[in-house]
């Protein structure tokens, strides 16, 4: 029998519009088709919109758990391919106002639904706001996306920077996205981490190169991702790739878990209000 290792990712990049929410919607629902427990949480919740990429409508989210004593199986939505999307709305921004039990409550249902979980990808919002870092510093893994373009290069130097030097983490695993050919997305990430070493002490590992590909337009028209739209196409065998090397490589550090996330995510923003108070 093969072991699945928990895996619990935030896809990001600094800047908007570099196909984060692609990349996460893409490979969520890839673990999910091989059966691997997968949930997907919309970490964006000024723009919340995972739930079209997918193709299902999120009625409710965090803040219904929260606030309106929903039970966690009420606010997940499953997708056909079996992955589970929790919308964050704007129950992620309250996560730090959470009353002790209120708290213990959230920790206790990931903790229930952890054994069944394999899988939790979080997708977050453009821009280095707090938020963004806190869910960043609760992951255990960090995929980076860029592109070539030298502002997305400058925000993601930026992101890394920041959560580097304030949030602890060294590791961070690199997609270039939108790449017109394999050379160009290995000149990209060649270009990255020669700025990224220059100045940073940290390690960045380059997970996969995703190509410039007009299925994945097409995907978004028919509302699937384009794993499930158009198996065949470049991006589709990408993302397969890029699966493939997530399930291979040694990931997380042994405190990487679900409820763990939740538990350091809160920990993070109590700390932030406190810093600021
Ligand atoms: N590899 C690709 N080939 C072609 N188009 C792409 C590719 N990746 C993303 N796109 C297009 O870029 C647009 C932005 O993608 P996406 O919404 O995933 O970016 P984002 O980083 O999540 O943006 P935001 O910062 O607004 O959340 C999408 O409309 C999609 O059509
Ligand atoms: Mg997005």
């Amino acid at each position: 029998m093969k072991i699945i290792q928990k895996k619990v990712i935030a896809v990001t990049g600094g800047k908007g519009g570099v196909g984060k929410t692609q990349i996460a919607a893409n490979i969520a629902t890839l673990l999910a088709s091989k059966n691997q427990n997968t949930f997907l949480l919309d970490g964006d919740f000024g723009l919340a919109n995972v739930d079209l990429v997918v193709g299902v409508k999120t009625k409710f989210n965090l803040y219904h758990f929260l606030y309106e004593g929903m039970s966690l199986d009420e606010i997940v939505t499953t997708a056909p391919s079996g992955l589970k999307l929790i919308s964050g709305g704007s129950g992620i921004q309250k996560l730090a106002q959470l009353s002790r039990a209120q708290q213990a409550n959230l920790i206790k249902a990931f903790d229930d639904i952890y054994d069944k979980t394999d899988n939790l990808i979080i997708d977050t919002a453009a821009g280095l706001h707090e938020s963004v870092c806190q869910l960043l510093s609760a992951s255990a893994n960090i995929i980076i996306v860029i592109n070539k373009e030298i502002t997305s290069i400058k925000d993601a130097y930026a992101l890394i920077k920041i959560v580097s030097n304030y949030y602890q983490k060294d590791s961070f695993q690199v997609i270039v996205n939108m790449a017109s050919s394999e050379a160009e997305g290995q000149a990209t990430f060649k270009h990255f981490i020669r700025i990224v070493n220059q100045f940073l002490n940290v390690n960045i590992e380059l997970l996969g190169i995703i190509p410039n590909d007009e299925y994945i337009r097409k995907a978004i028209i028919k509302q699937q991702p384009v794993v499930e739209a158009f198996p065949g196409s470049k991006s589709a065998k990408a993302f397969h790739a890029i699966v493939n090397r997530l399930d291979q490589v040694s990931q997380t550090a042994p405190t990487g878990g679900i409820s763990f996330f939740f538990e350091k995510l809160m920990l993070e923003q109590n700390g932030f209000q406190q810093g600021v108070s």
